[in-house]
């Protein structure tokens, strides 16, 4: 893929918990780092950007920061530099009995409230404190609603950036799935996101699964999601990235060539943006 894209790809969006076998807290050496991984990656990053989009820290979910996962992937970010750091506004992590951080293996729903904003917020200043780079965070696909929350989720995102210099990373297909399954309107979400702070924007396909939208990564980007990030795009005056996510599981069936058209959309797109030129990009899952 990289080596057909060529220049068309700026950065690569990496996901640190890819680059290990994590046994779990309280399990001896947890982390068993895989070198292979991280060198092919400083190969494929040579030239370009890297930014980091983290799966693991959960930091919704009310527990302490994973302080061992934290001081790993601050070791990663010592050999390729992030340019920034990013997670997503769901909880993956759920206390259950005995064991600490069981996943719930799918990103659940935040409640948006003021207790949840208290604690985020101290460990989002926790996160940008040890890496030193600025955290987005990625506005989640939602598959149900939470009832009568204190805030909307633009409310939410808007105060947690004011508060903590955070960014926000505006996935534009979550969106659309939450669109899709008729949970937000997305020209009022984005007139209500404070758009000063959106520092990267994902693009993505999805798939139907037992009647929901999903934010399957299986697919192209698809022409609503599109007419979204060329409407609103231009105006987003700290807008660094333009990332293409897609699985690995899909490659085969897309074609490298479809993905490689797909990198020259986006950055027809990149040149539409405002000035400093943000880099145009290309993410994994
Ligand atoms: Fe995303």
């Amino acid at each position: 893929m990289l080596a057909a894209a060529g220049d068309l790809v700026e950065l690569l969006d990496v996901i640190p918990e890819r680059l290990w076998y994590d046994t779990g807290p309280g399990s001896g050496v947890r982390f068993h780092v895989v070198d292979g991984a991280i060198a092919e990656l400083e190969e494929c990053a040579a030239g370009r950007l890297v930014s980091g989009h983290g799966i693991g820290l959960s930091l919704p979910s009310d527990m302490p920061l994973d302080t061992e996962l934290l001081d790993t992937i601050a070791e990663l970010h010592d050999r390729v530099e992030f340019a920034w750091y990013s997670e997503h506004l769901s909880s993956f992590a759920t206390m259950r009995g005995a064991v600490p951080n069981a996943q719930a293996g799918l990103g659940l729903p935040v409640p948006y409230d003021r207790d949840v904003l208290d604690f985020l917020a101290v460990k989002v200043t926790q996160v940008q404190d040890r890496l030193g780079v600025r955290l987005l965070m990625e506005n989640p696909a939602l598959f149900t609603p939470v009832p009568d929350p204190e805030m909307s989720e633009t409310e939410f995102l808007n105060a947690l950036a004011s508060r903590t210099g955070c960014g926000i990373l505006l996935d534009l297909h979550n969106l659309y799935a939450n669109v899709r399954n008729e949970l937000v309107d997305a020209d009022q979400y984005l007139a209500a996101l404070d758009l000063d702070h959106v520092v990267e924007i994902h693009l993505a396909g999805g798939s139907e699964l037992f009647g929901t939208y999903t934010d399957s990564h299986a697919e192209l980007t698809p022409a609503p999601v599109w007419e979204l990030a060329e409407t609103w795009a231009p105006s987003m005056p700290a807008l660094r990235a333009i990332v293409f996510e897609f699985h690995e599981s899909a490659v085969d069936r897309l074609g490298v060539p479809a993905l490689v058209e797909e990198m020259g959309r986006v950055n027809e797109l990149v040149d539409r943006c405002a000035r400093p030129a943000p880099a145009a990009l290309v993410g994994a899952v």
